[in-house]
């Protein structure tokens, strides 16, 4: 489908990206999944102009990894290339960022816990917020389980990455 990308008005600010970042524990499973994902979905809308998108972890133990291993392997199975490389969540995320997508309730405690004013709270949201088939109430750590964890986070990320998308795409106008 070709889609037109006019942006309607000025609720994103003159013209300013709308700026997406996912946060999980080690930003080697779960967030860079999510990352790759919503890059691939926003290359579909033609909207790579208007969106910008990363992804970092609360924990800095695999600081410059790419993702693991069993991450890629299933993504490729998918048609996706996660190919970032890892890094810390930085406290100026908070302003850089429009929207904070967290994966589960402890991710969403420690990017709190560095947030200093309403406007930065306003932005964490948890990735299964924007579920629209699926019921979870977060996006599980599959790093020390099997090949079906990772299927199910591949299952949440793509369900939620649209319903992400389609929610930017209301509040910013896009056309
Ligand atoms: P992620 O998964 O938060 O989805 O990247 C994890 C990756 C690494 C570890 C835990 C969770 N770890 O303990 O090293």
């Amino acid at each position: 489908m070709k889609h037109s990308n006019k942006i309607k008005d000025s609720n994103n600010r003159e013209g300013k990206k709308v700026r997406v970042l996912f946060v999980c524990l080690g930003n080697i499973c779960r967030s860079p999944g999510a990352e790759g994902i919503m890059k691939q979905l926003i290359e579909d809308h033609e909207l790579q102009d208007f969106i910008e998108v990363d992804s970092a972890g609360t924990s800095g133990w695999h600081e410059g990894d790419l993702p693991d291993e069993r991450m890629r392997a299933h993504g490729a199975k998918r048609g996706y290339d996660f190919l970032s490389r890892a890094r810390r969540f930085r406290k100026r995320d908070l302003d850089k960022f429009d929207y904070i997508i967290v994966m589960d309730s402890s991710n969403y405690t420690n990017v709190k816990s560095l947030a200093s004013t309403k406007e930065q709270l306003d932005k964490i949201h948890m990735m299964t917020d924007y579920s629209q088939q699926y019921n979870h109430d977060h996006v599980p750590d599959p790093y020390y389980g099997g090949a079906s964890g990772f299927e199910l986070v591949l299952d949440l990320l793509e369900d939620a990455t649209e319903g992400l998308l389609q929610a930017i795409k209301e509040k910013h106008a896009f056309a």
